[in-house]
């Protein structure tokens, strides 16, 4: 039997997964011969994130060999590893946006992210974050979380009149959580870098998901924002699962969470920071390049 299944089947556990938009009934059926192998993953907590044995090859050229990963829920994880070790090809499968070759991806206990398109990946709770921040320069902070609020539904004019008492609550506390309360009406055009990828962290936070995926979020931040964005993305730690890809060894640091390294499109090196720094590995692949 899987173990993570196994893991989860024990009555009385709390149930994560409400609502699977598919597959969900095929929960515990996932393909013969994945089993989680003990030593390898570690199932003994709440498992937000589970991928295991995943392969990904362009032309032959395996981006991603075998890769096995697992998240805790309320877990944040760094990801880092040197160019093309495979890093954003994982978010990518996590998202939906590529299909393993191989291998097992679950969100919580029940989701089968192979079977799921992007958009249901997306309802089903995992928000993502590209580098370049994708805010509309041409509205105002407000106007740009109504639009988070707005989803898929789409964007008109009259949508702050027909916001639910629920919604406008998740707006204001988005805006508090990201410290952009003040900046309200401002054109999100005239925001600082750093603020427009708040902004951005803000919109994702209004869907409410479960697990973050954000791919270099300090990459041309100031050393300042640097250490408010880490301070955000602690304090998000918790209520939501984060998986936060970079190359910046000081941000990384002020984490303050355990590492994953990956190179050549597996898993390298994990523990806390010091750990992978002191793998002579890890320095021999990355750090000491
Ligand atoms: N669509 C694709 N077609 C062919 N090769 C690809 C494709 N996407 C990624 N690759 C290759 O897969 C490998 C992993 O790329 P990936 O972008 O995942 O690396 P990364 O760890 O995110 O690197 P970086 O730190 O530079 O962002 C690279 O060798 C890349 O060239
Ligand atoms: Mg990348």
């Amino acid at each position: 039997m899987n173990m993570l299944h196994g893991h989860v089947a024990k009555p009385g556990e709390p149930q994560e997964v409400r609502d699977a938009p598919l597959g969900g009934g095929e929960a515990g059926t996932t393909s013969g011969g994945h089993v989680a192998r003990a030593g390898v993953i570690d199932v003994s907590h709440n498992v937000i994130l589970y991928l295991e044995n995943i392969t990904v090859a362009f032309d032959g050229f395996k981006a991603l060999d075998a890769l096995s990963l697992s998240i805790d829920d309320g877990e944040m994880r760094a990801i880092i590893g040197p160019n093309g070790a495979g890093k954003t090809t994982m978010m990518d499968v996590i998202t939906g946006k590529t299909r393993p070759d191989t291998g097992t991806a679950f969100l919580g206990q029940t989701m089968d992210l192979t079977r799921m398109s992007e958009a249901q990946i997306a309802r089903a709770g995992i928000g993502r974050k590209f580098q370049k921040p994708s805010v509309f320069e041409q509205a105002s902070v407000l106007e740009n979380l109504w639009l988070a609020c707005a989803g898929d539904r789409g964007w008109f004019p009259s949508l702050r009149h027909r916001l639910a008492v629920g919604q406008r609550e998740r707006i204001e506390q988005a805006m508090e959580t990201v410290g952009l309360a003040a900046e309200r009406d401002r054109v999100a055009g005239m925001l600082s870098h750093g603020q427009k990828q708040w902004l951005e962290i803000a919109m994702l936070l209004i869907q409410e998901p479960k697990l973050l995926l954000l791919d270099e979020p300090v990459a041309g931040l100031s050393d300042e924002e640097t250490e408010k964005t880490a301070q955000l993305l602690r304090q998000l730690a918790g209520r939501h699962s984060l998986i936060v890809v970079e190359h910046d060894m000081h941000f990384v640091a002020q984490l303050q969470c355990r590492v994953t390294v990956l190179h050549q499109g597996s898993v390298l090196a994990e523990g806390d920071l010091e750990t992978v720094q002191s793998d002579a590995r890890v320095i021999e692949v990355y750090l000491g390049r």
